[in-house]
């Protein structure tokens, strides 16, 4: 039962065949795209921990079709689950109960590309990997990039406003991105596609959107700002002995690189324990462990300048003790193989059976003692242990720390309610006390919703409330979800 004491609108109408037949005319009687068998994969979620029982995939090819699918299901009071790559990890693009999927994976096209502006215009069903790979070929860089670039689509990051692995340099998307369209839940279609940098005439509402994770309105197409794309790239991997060595680090890598500094990762012991695991790997890129290890890489346009900045960053580091051990990539093979030691933590976290993920925002200089204090308590409740008999494996600690982003991974053996309320609302509690956020960049989805007064205040939600209301009165458009919003 991964669903107790929930219970299904009751203002939701079941899905009968004269629905079915409409939906196979909106789009062509194409049976491809219609899907009515063998939809595990749609409900259920990328860490396989919440399961629901849709009995209907929808995959549009064009912004026209969801507007009319929309629609439908708006008159009619069906609800909808908009899904992109289905790489979330809090159960937000997965049905619940019985709700029509509407993937995106059909509206799949790059629309245009201006390489003066560096504007990208593409439906939100690309994959951010070909996005990128189409933008390398005119020289340019998708303006966010994470472990799951090869399944999670443009329109997908952009609903949940994802922050990844480059935010520190490139900013977040609502930053970045430039315009949207959007359809409705009655169907509308809301072309806000833009290419301005700058645009002051009213209220920006595609910000409404961006991380508002399929609740307002479904995205069929995103307008981007992309950087051009750095010639030269390098990565730094190091060993560090202390967090507070960890946090110098930071301080000094900015003092350094400033402008080149595109990112600053970092991972402790166990998770790169896991993740050699994981990679099944003999051996790592240091040879001596080391209580945290970071990642720095830069981009800039000339190499030799960039190469002159890190070493004397590293010189610096490793004189006064700041770093006590490192590697620097030589080639391309080795730059992608040291991030793979960071990307697949979140994999890793994984393999000994499933995983209870925080993704939290704190001050910096507090951010890995909910770490310690985690594995503390665990311990004083018995719960983890190197022994089958005990449910939790480990606890690891990782992320975006230059931008005050932790993932806090408790890897277990199997689920259990013991373990879940051993750490909530523990870890939601400390985080509140440490002014941090429960959702730095995966979102809210399904397992936070009850936990969004954590980090935002009633005023804060009754406004939200308000809004639903607005863009979605019958409440279809991914149900139980974000917040506990209600009829
Ligand atoms: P989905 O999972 O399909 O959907 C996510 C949510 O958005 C759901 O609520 C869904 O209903 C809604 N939605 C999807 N498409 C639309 C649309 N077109 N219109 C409206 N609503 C929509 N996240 C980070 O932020 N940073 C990371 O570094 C990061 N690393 C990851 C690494 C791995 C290995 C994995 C598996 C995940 C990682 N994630 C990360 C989480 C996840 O990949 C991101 O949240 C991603 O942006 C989700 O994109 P998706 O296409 O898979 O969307
Ligand atoms: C990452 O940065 O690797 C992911 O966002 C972390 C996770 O999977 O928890
Ligand atoms: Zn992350």
């Amino acid at each position: 039962e991964v669903y107790p004491s929930l219970k299904r609108f009751e203002h939701f109408k079941r899905l009968t065949s004269d629905d079915i037949v409409h939906f196979k005319q909106v789009l062509d009687n194409d049976d491809n795209l219609v899907l009515t068998a063998d939809l595990d994969f749609f409900n259920e979620d990328h860490l396989r921990k919440y399961k629901g029982q849709s009995s209907l995939v929808l995959k549009p090819k064009t912004t026209e079709q969801v507007s009319k699918i929309l629609k439908y299901c708006n008159e009619n009071s069906l609800p909808v689950v908009p899904q992109s790559g289905n790489t979330g990890l809090v159960g937000g693009s997965n049905p619940v109960f019985d709700e029509i999927v509407l993937s995106l994976a059909n509206l799949n096209k790059i629309r245009s590309f201006d390489n003066v502006s560096g504007i990208l215009k593409a439906d939100a069903g690309v994959i951010l990997e070909n996005a990128d790979a189409f933008l390398a070929e005119n020289g340019f860089i998708f303006p966010l990039d994470l472990g799951a670039k090869g399944s999670c689509f443009i329109g997908g990051n952009v609903a949940t406003n994802a922050g990844g692995l480059r935010l520190l340099r490139y900013g977040s998307l609502h930053g970045s991105v430039l315009g949207l369209e959007v359809v409705l839940p009655d169907g509308t279609v809301l072309n806000s596609l833009n290419s301005l940098r700058k645009d002051n005439t009213g209220f920006d509402l595609k910000q409404l959107f961006i991380g508002s994770e399929g609740t307002l309105g479904i995205i069929t197409g995103v307008s981007v700002l992309c950087p051009t794309r750095p010639k030269a790239v390098n990565v730094a991997f190091l060993g560090v002995e202390s967090y507070e060595a960890v946090q110098k680090a930071f301080t000094e890598s900015k003092n350094y690189l400033s402008e080149i500094l595109s990112a600053f990762e970092f991972m402790d012991l166990n998770s790169q324990k896991l993740s050699k695991e994981f990679l099944k790997q003999k051996s790592h890129p240091l040879d001596e462990e080391h209580p945290f290890y970071i990642l720095i890489e830069t981009s800039g346009s000339n190499k030799d300048h960039d190469d002159v900045k890190l070493e004397s960053f590293l010189e610096y580091a490793m004189e006064n003790e700041i770093v006590s051990d490192g590697v620097v990539a030589q080639d391309e093979t080795q730059l992608k193989t040291l991030w793979n030691w960071r990307e697949s933590v979140s994999e890793a976290s994984t393999i000994y059976g499933g995983v209870y993920k925080y993704d939290v925002s704190i001050p910096i200089q507090d951010l890995y003692r909910l770490v310690e204090d985690v594995k503390v308590r665990l311990s004083d409740f018995n719960l983890i242990g190197e022994t089958e008999e005990f449910p939790v494996k480990d606890a690891i600690g990782y992320g975006h720390i230059g931008d005050g982003n932790l993932h806090l991974n408790v890897a277990v053996r199997r689920y259990s309610k013991e373990v879940e309320s051993c750490l909530e609302p523990f870890v939601y509690e400390w985080i509140k006390k440490h002014n941090g956020s429960i959702s730095a960049e995966h979102g809210l989805g399904f397992q936070k919703k009850n936990y969004i007064g954590y980090s935002k205040s009633d005023i804060e939600i009754n406004l939200m409330k308000q809004l639903k209301k607005l863009y979605d009165p019958k409440l279809i458009l991914n149900p139980y979800k974000y917040i506990n919003f209600d009829k």
